[in-house]
C-alpha cells in the first residue's frame, strides 16, 4: 500500500505509522489525515496486528492542522468542509495507539498525540495549543482532553498563553507517560507495544474500552460497564488458555477469542 504522507511498516504484532510531510514539519493537512485514519482503522481490524505505534519525524511529530487550508476559508466552508470527522474516528479504534513524540506536537498535533491511548516522548518534544496566536481556538479536543489530562488551571495557561511546554513539564502534569532520549523514543514505544501485544487481544481491547468509559460517566455506570467487560473476558478462550498457563507454570498462547 502506497500512500504521499505516511508510511507503514509491520512487524511481528506491532504496525509502526509514520507522518512524511518532513518539509511542512508535518502539518496535519486533509489529505494526510485522510489517509492516516484510513491506515488506522485498517490496522485495527488486521488480525495479524494488535498495537500500533504513530510517530513523525526527528523534528515534529505535528505543527498542528495545516494553516494555508485555513488561511482563505470562511466559517461555512470550514463547516461544510467538516474535517473533524475524520479525527472522530479516531477515538472509535478499537487498539491500543502509541505516539512517539520527538520535536513539535502542536495545535492539531498535540490533539493527535492526545487522542492516542499512550505518549511516549523525547527529550526535544514540545507541546502547545498555539491556536491562540492565530486567533482560534484548538477544535479537535484540545480544551477538553488536555483538562482531563493536566486539569483546569495548567490547561488554560497553555491554551491562552500559547507557549509550548517541554517534554519534562508535559511528564510532570501527567499528560505524557514517559520521556527518553530522542534517538530512543520510536524503540521505546515499540518495546511497549510488544508487551502490550503480548496479551490477550480481547482483554486488551476492553480495557481500553472500559478506560474510555470512565471520561464520560458516572462512577457508577463507569463500574457496571467494567464488570460486565469483565464477565464477558470470563467466557473467552484466551481466559482459558490464560489461568490454565498459570496454574500449569508456563507462558500462555493467546488467539483473540
Ligand atoms: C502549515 C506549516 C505549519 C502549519 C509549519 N509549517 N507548521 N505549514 N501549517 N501548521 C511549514 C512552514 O510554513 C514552513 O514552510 C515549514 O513548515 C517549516 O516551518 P518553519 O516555520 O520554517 O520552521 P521553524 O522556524 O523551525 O518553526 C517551527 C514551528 C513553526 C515553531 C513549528 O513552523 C510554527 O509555529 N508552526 C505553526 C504551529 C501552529 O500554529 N500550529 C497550530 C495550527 S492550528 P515553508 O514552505 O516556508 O518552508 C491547528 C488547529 C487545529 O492546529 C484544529 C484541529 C484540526
Amino acid at each position: 500500500r502506497s500512500y504521499k504522507y505516511i508510511s507503514v511498516d509491520v512487524d511481528g504484532f506491532v504496525a509502526l505509522v509514520e507522518l512524511r510531510r518532513h518539509q511542512a514539519h508535518n502539518a496535519l493537512n486533509l489529505e494526510l489525515m485522510e489517509e492516516l485514519v484510513a491506515e488506522l482503522e485498517r490496522l485495527d481490524v488486521d488480525d495479524d496486528v494488535r498495537c500500533t505505534v504513530l510517530t513523525g519525524s526527528t523534528r515534529a511529530f505535528a505543527a498542528g492542522a495545516d494553516i494555508s487550508e485555513m488561511v482563505d476559508a470562511t466559517a461555512v466552508e470550514m463547516k461544510l468542509r467538516n474535517q473533524f470527522r475524520c479525527w472522530d474516528r479516531i477515538r472509535w479504534l478499537r487498539k491500543p495507539l502509541i505516539a512517539a513524540v520527538n520535536g513539535y506536537a502542536l495545535g492539531g498535533g498535540c490533539e493527535l498525540a492526545m487522542a492516542c491511548d499512550i505518549i511516549v516522548a523525547g527529550e526535544n518534544a514540545k507541546f502547545g495549543q498555539p491556536e491562540v496566536n492565530l486567533g482560534i481556538m484548538p477544535g479537535a479536543g484540545g480544551t477538553q482532553r488536555l483538562v482531563r489530562a493536566v486539569g483546569k488551571a495548567r490547561a488554560l495557561e497553555i491554551l491562552l498563553t500559547g507557549e509550548p511546554i517541554t517534554a519534562e513539564e508535559a511528564l510532570q502534569f501527567g499528560l505524557i507517560n514517559r520521556v527518553v532520549p530522542s534517538e530512543l523514543c520510536v524503540q521505546e514505544a515499540l518495546r511497549i507495544a510488544q508487551v502490550i501485544s503480548s496479551k490477550a487481544p480481547l482483554a486488551v481491547q476492553l480495557i481500553k474500552e472500559s478506560v474510555g468509559k470512565a471520561y464520560d460517566s458516572t462512577l457508577q455506570d463507569g463500574m457496571e460497564y467494567e464488570r460486565n467487560c469483565f464477565y464477558l473476558l470470563c467466557g473467552s478462550q484466551d481466559k482459558t488458555e490464560g489461568m490454565r498457563a498459570f496454574m500449569e507454570k508456563r507462558q500462555p498462547f493467546f488467539q483473540g477469542r
